[in-house]
């Protein structure tokens, strides 16, 4: 007989754990799901009117089902002690100190997590890595909870990565392409296997949920990731040839996606990926590679990474020499500073690597994004290594209410998030309050070059030669 989840507890009220775990409420009435922050002003957040990010669809859930079989709360322990299944949902940075900096994932959040699951238990537990982790973190965690284990107790741990994007997570959670759980292929890891498996049958279609071992499911995570981030990659690398020829990088992306064996998706040419995950979690694979001593694999995936930040420098770079070799003094008007649209969430964004780099050149830049906070543009733009001098951080950026306010008065607009209201602006209006030349560059291929050349901007895209 498999064991039948009726609560689930989940660590972690972030972008995985909030989304995912509100879904689970939505589609299974018959579970109870507590979602659990050690971050107050988080979960008072999910607790309020304006939940703690922004995701289309989110609230609509979150508010049908809060109260009902879905809550939120800072009371780790009762939680803990209630649930049958734990989702460990927790964040897993890049380490900024100590063995592995810059490369290996921060595991102090798991396994504390783990700690606290183990310390407050006094029934059998499920556990479930849903943090993105190194292949074969499971087995740090089954050791220590079996270390606390005991005739009345047993722990089974199980992987189950989340593929979930951000901006489309709510359908991503709805419509999986699949959903992967990894277990110990023993008759209890399996049955565990089983109990996740049937909660998440009351949605998914039991063909798209696939079972593996422990190991395959937690690398599983870390090369999907590392193939779609090299995809970007391969077609920025691509860009970079289509504007030296006069190839066009969309008429490229369309050739080769229309072969079955490529397909069309994650071929769009941009300023760099960004987001809380690629970097990361490439950056572990390559920590990974060099653990089990396999310096080409290592090299052959940093290349993903190297190859991101050179799209960044070299955009940079095209828009200094196009304003005639100094930005000192310019305005450039920034258009999106989150990560990709329909999201607020601003981790490793390609804008904050532009506004650094315009700001280091003395440039001014004025930013708007229709989700991200003032607050959240400061706090990011003022982190160690980005902007350093407070009084230049101050001088050299401004927020904008809107892109027409963004753009007034300023000598260059830069596409930097892909967000639809900037394909629908008036750019005559803008065109007419910019200094001229007024140039356009458009790192997300999402304007009218034509059009806005007839109206008599300079414009410069991503993959186009001029
Ligand atoms: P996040 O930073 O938004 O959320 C993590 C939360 O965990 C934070 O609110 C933090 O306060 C909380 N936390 C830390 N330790 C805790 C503890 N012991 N008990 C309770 N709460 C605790 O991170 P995220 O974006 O949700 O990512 C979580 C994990 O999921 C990461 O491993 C990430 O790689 C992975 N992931 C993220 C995405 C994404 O789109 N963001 C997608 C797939 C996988
Ligand atoms: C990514 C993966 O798509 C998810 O499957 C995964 O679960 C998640 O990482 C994670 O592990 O965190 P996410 O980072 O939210 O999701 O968003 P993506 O849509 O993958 O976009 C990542 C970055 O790549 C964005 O900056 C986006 O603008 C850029 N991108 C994406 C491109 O430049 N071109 C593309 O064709 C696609």
């Amino acid at each position: 007989m498999t064991t039948q989840v009726k609560k689930i507890c989940c660590l972690g009220a972030g972008y995985v754990g909030g989304p995912t775990c509100a879904v689970i409420a939505y589609k299974c009435h018959d579970i109870d799901v507590t979602i659990v922050d050690l971050n107050e002003s988080r979960i008072a957040a999910w607790n309020s009117d304006h939940l703690p990010i922004y995701e289309p669809g989110l609230d609509k859930i979150v508010f049908e089902r809060r109260g009902k079989n879905l809550f939120f709360t800072t009371q780790v322990e009762q939680s803990v002690l209630e649930a049958d299944l734990i989702f460990v949902s927790v964040n897993t940075p890049t380490k900024k100190s100590g063995l592995g900096a810059g490369f290996a994932a921060d595991l102090a959040y798991v396994e504390s997590a783990t700690r606290q699951i183990a310390d407050v238990a006094k029934s059998s537990k499920i556990v479930v890595e849903k943090s993105t982790v190194p292949c074969r973190t499971a087995e740090s965690m089954r050791t220590i909870l079996e270390a606390n284990s005991n005739e009345n107790i047993r722990f089974d741990i199980l992987s189950n990565p989340e593929f979930l994007a951000e901006g489309t997570a709510i359908n991503d959670l709805l419509n999986p392409d699949r959903v992967l759980i990894g277990g110990l292929q023993t008759p209890e890891g399996m049955k565990a296997q089983q109990a996740l498996v049937e909660v998440y049958a009351h949605w998914v279609p039991t063909d798209r949920i696939i079972t593996t071992n422990l190991w395959s499911s937690e690398l599983s995570k870390l090369a999907a990731n590392a193939l779609l981030a090299q995809r970007i990659s391969s077609i920025n690398a691509l860009s970079a040839i289509c504007e030296a020829t006069g190839a066009d990088i969309d008429e490229v992306a369309y050739a080769c996606g229309r072969d079955t064996r490529i397909g069309p998706k994650f071929l769009k040419a941009s300023v760099g990926f960004g987001g809380s995950c690629f970097q990361k979690d490439i950056l572990n694979l390559v920590y990974l590679s060099e653990q089990l001593n396999l310096p080409e694999v290592a090299a052959y995936w940093k290349q993903v990474v190297d190859l991101n930040e050179y799209q960044k420098k070299r955009f940079v770079s095209h828009v200094i020499k196009t304003l005639f070799n100094t930005i000192t003094n310019k305005k450039i008007a920034i258009f999106g500073f989150a990560f990709k649209k329909d999201t607020g969430d601003t981790r490793e964004s390609a804008a904050i690597t532009l506004c650094k780099d315009f700001i280091q050149e003395n440039a001014k830049v004025r930013i708007y994004d229709p989700k991200v906070t003032t607050e959240q543009i400061f706090l990011d733009l003022s982190e160690p290594g980005v902007v350093d001098n407070t009084k230049q951080l101050k001088n050299r950026v401004t927020i904008a209410k809107s892109a027409y306010e963004a753009s007034e008065d300023a000598d260059a607009i830069v596409i930097a998030t892909e967000w639809d209201e900037f394909k629908e602006l008036d750019y005559q209006k803008i065109y007419d309050q910019m200094h001229k030349p007024a140039f356009i560059f458009d790192g997300r291929l999402i304007l009218d070059a034509e059009k806005l050349r007839n109206i008599g901007f300079r414009v410069h895209t991503i993959g186009r030669a001029e």
